[in-house]
């Protein structure tokens, strides 16, 4: 290794996505090591989208472990962070950078300190799971910095320390976490079921749905459910192991009417143990239950599941649909329903894969004020418009792993200080 005083800095940039789970984790067996009471399966959402973007590096001039997440810095010192970091040194080996002509012993990384970087391409304040993908991000460049030889799989198990649902972000496509069996939790891990290219036709619109009330985190809340709820262990071990398996033949043969089912009846089981929980947990407000309304009319009069829908911890609504068709109509229904406000412009109104957009026939403000209702609801009670209750919709797709990006003008820590740029 170079000399302590030198001023060299390594370092990688990465980028993870995050995953929406459409059969729930939901509670732990053993909250240390973060092992779950059931397996789950979620899609990776695609980090053009929806990621984290982390660098990592490493310099004898660092005194310390230091990390920024979205530019300001943040302790590292929390047990999940520490743990992450423990992990990924403890299976460090030699790294040398040709260019700059250093070599980094194995023993070299105890010592070393790290400076690390993190941000998420879509607002914290939205609500959306950002500690999968920056757990994910964080574990998946570390472990690229430090050549980590271990597999993806055993990666996955680390990121699961610092959150649980982090895991499945190691893989794109279609991922699993198994529970595993073990007390140390090393079989407790994601495993890819299909890749990004399996399924290509499916298009995910997320509702972000406005929200004042604090939520209550997953990690209290799971808790909770698990020592007070006494539906949570009827669906731990008796309705999730059978639902899985049917989850997985969905997906592997492409099947989205049993898939819209078995997602929207898992949504709505996560939301009924949370309401079982003492006292109960709401995550979802009136604007989630009438988008499930939306949906399951519109499933209903067309006697087979148009769109699945899938809700987290909080109020945002996760639609799945099976073609630019369907997802074209769903969201004709969506802004018919929640239109915005007035002097908000369409391009931040619907973000992502505007081109969704077009296929519904709505290019400006004044093409939603013109939404006739769905046809659905023709002869019933005028439809209400419930303006301004969502904040906005993110047109998205199933997509890709966690990934290096070579482009170094994409680090996020200056190259010669090792700090954020
Ligand atoms: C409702 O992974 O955020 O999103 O393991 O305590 O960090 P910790 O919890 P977290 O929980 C996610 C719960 C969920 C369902 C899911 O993603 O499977």
């Amino acid at each position: 290794m170079a000399e302590e005083g030198s001023k060299w800095v390594v370092m990688v940039t990465g980028r993870s996505p995050t995953n929406i789970a459409v059969i729930k984790y939901w509670g732990k067996r053993d909250e240390g090591l973060i092992l779950p009471i059931n397996d789950s399966i979620s899609l990776t959402l695609d980090p053009l989208h929806l990621s984290a973007t982390t660098t990592v590096a490493v310099s004898p001039s660092f005194s310390r472990d230091r990390m920024w997440l979205n530019g300001k810095e943040i302790p590292l010192s929390g047990e999940r962070y520490q743990k992450c970091l423990r992990e990924i040194r403890k299976r460090a080996n030699e790294v040398s950078d040709e260019k700059q002509g250093i070599k980094i012993k194995k023993e070299d990384w105890e010592r070393l300190h790290v400076h690390i970087s993190s941000y998420n391409n879509f607002p914290t304040a939205a609500g959306l799971a950002s500690s999968a993908a920056g757990f994910a991000c964080l574990v998946f460049t570390l472990a690229k910095l430090m050549n980590v030889k271990e597999d993806l799989g055993e990666i996955s198990s680390i990121a699961r320390q610092g959150s649980g649902s982090a895991c499945r972000s190691l893989y794109g496509g279609f991922v699993k976490w198994a529970m595993g069996n073990n007390a140390d939790g090393s079989d407790s891990l994601a495993i890819q079921l299909a890749d990004e290219t399996h399924w290509t036709d499916l298009v995910i619109i997320i509702a972000v749905v406005s929200s004042k009330q604090k939520e209550t985190s997953s990690t209290s809340g799971m808790r909770e459910t698990v020592q007070t709820s006494a539906l949570i262990n009827h669906r731990a071990e008796t309705v999730v192991p059978a639902r899985v398996l049917k989850m997985e033949e969905a997906i592997q043969n492409r099947d989205f009417a049993s898939f819209a089912k078995l997602a929207c009846t898992d949504s709505n089981q996560f939301h009924a143990v949370c309401l079982d929980t003492s006292p109960p947990i709401f995550y979802m407000n009136d604007t989630s239950h009438r988008i499930i309304n939306l949906v399951e009319k519109w499933n209903h009069s067309e006697g087979t599941p148009q769109v699945a829908y899938t809700f987290d911890a909080g109020p945002n609504a996760v639609l799945i649909s099976p073609n630019r068709k369907t997802a074209a109509l769903l969201l004709q229904r969506l802004l018919f329903q929640f239109p915005p406000n007035q002097d908000t412009d369409l391009s931040s109104f619907v973000v992502g894969d505007k081109s969704i957009l077009q296929d519904a026939g709505v290019t400006s403000m004044k093409d939603i004020e013109t939404l006739e209702p769905p046809t659905e609801c023709k002869d019933k009670v005028p439809y209400q418009r419930f303006t301004g209750d969502v904040s906005y919709f993110i047109c998205t797709r199933v997509g890709s792993g966690p990934k290096v990006l070579t482009d170094e003008t994409l680090a996020l820590l200056d190259p010669i200080t090792g700090l954020p740029k």
